[in-house]
């Protein structure tokens, strides 16, 4: 992937660029930072899958990677979050009004790139990816809270703020190499069984997980009393006082008991179920791969399955 990923590298780099001086400091700020460039592999990985190698891959790559940077730069300022990919994040350094912004900018810009690739298709799917994320984002916003969430209420918050751009980027590849409708059905499932996998995994390492592996601050989603799975879980399995102490903290948002808590979701085996759920997932993903023929590209989106669930960064 090293050689196409740098391409995908020069169109970010150049798609980057403003006339506004403080735009480029901020999305530069956040995107020299890196990040596992996720979304723009399964773009690249899918096309060429599918036989498609023409520029516009790396377009594409690019856009939704933007969307993504887009989504957290936003995602920061909501959650009040203090640290990303190893850095202070942009709303700490530089702002809410700057991160609010800025994001707009590159997410509006990720439009320009879509529309430059000219096919309407390409639009239809990202149009709705945007449009659902958002609901994602705003469905979580009514569920912060509430410690009496159903878990399929949980999954759908999940499969819309995450695996929708996942799906997207899966699709996208079918769709530019014009694969037919049950080829790029596939596509799409795959990405939406991993985005799925690789969220609750997300929600997993923020009670599991090392704040100097991650780049990012463990205990956030406590501290903003997010009912995740873990925690629904650790509720539904552990004593009376137990269930009483997470239900308090999830009301209240109350970080101070963070370690028992902890404690709690690791003893009732809350993160060894979460984590098999995103195995599950990610299992579902792999058969999602049958439709395609054997490839390189093919064994890394298998072996993609198996690191989104075993991984600790
Ligand atoms: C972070 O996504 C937001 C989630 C959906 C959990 P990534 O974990 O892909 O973030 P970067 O791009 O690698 O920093
Ligand atoms: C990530 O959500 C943002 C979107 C998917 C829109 P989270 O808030 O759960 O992710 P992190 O932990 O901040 O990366
Ligand atoms: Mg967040
Ligand atoms: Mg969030």
């Amino acid at each position: 992937m090293a050689p196409d990923m740098l391409q995908v590298d020069s169109v970010i780099q150049r798609r980057l660029a403003s006339d506004v001086a403080m735009i480029n400091q901020i999305a530069n700020y956040i995107i020299s930072a890196g990040g596992k460039r996720i979304r723009p592999m399964l773009v690249l990985l899918f096309s060429k899958a599918l036989g498609f190698t023409g520029p516009e891959r790396h377009e594409l790559a690019a856009t939704v990677e933007f969307i993504h940077t887009a989504t957290l730069l936003h995602d920061d300022v909501v959650d009040e979050s203090a640290l990303r990919r190893g850095r202070q994040t942009a709303n700490a350094l530089f702002g809410n009004a700057a991160s609010v912004l800025v994001g707009d900018f590159v997410y509006s810009r990720a439009f320009q790139m879509m529309v430059s690739v000219n096919r309407m298709r390409v639009l239809d799917v990202l149009a709705d990816a945007t449009n659902v994320i958002a609901e994602g984002e705003v469905l979580q916003l009514m569920n912060m809270h509430d410690p009496d969430l159903q878990v399929e209420d949980y999954l759908r918050v999940i499969r819309f703020k995450t695996a929708k751009l996942f799906e997207a980027s899966a699709r996208l590849g079918a769709v530019l190499a014009n694969a037919d409708r049950t080829v790029e059905e596939s596509c799409a499932d795959y990405g939406r069984s991993l985005g799925t996998a690789f969220q609750l995994v997300d929600d997993l390492l923020d009670y599991e997980g090392a704040t100097s592996q991650l780049g990012k601050n463990v205990g956030d989603d406590l501290r903003e009393g997010k009912p995740t799975l873990p925690l629904l879980l650790a509720m539904e399995r552990g004593t009376a006082a137990e269930r009483d102490l997470i239900r308090h903290a999830i009301e209240h948002g109350e970080i101070a008991r963070l370690s028992e808590i902890v404690e709690i979701v690791r003893h009732t085996g809350a993160i060894a179920a979460t984590r098999d759920a995103a195995r599950a997932e990610a299992n579902k993903a792999r058969r999602s791969l049958d439709l395609l023929p054997a490839s390189e590209q093919r064994d890394a989106l298998l072996e993609l399955c198996v690191r989104s669930v075993e991984r600790s960064s």
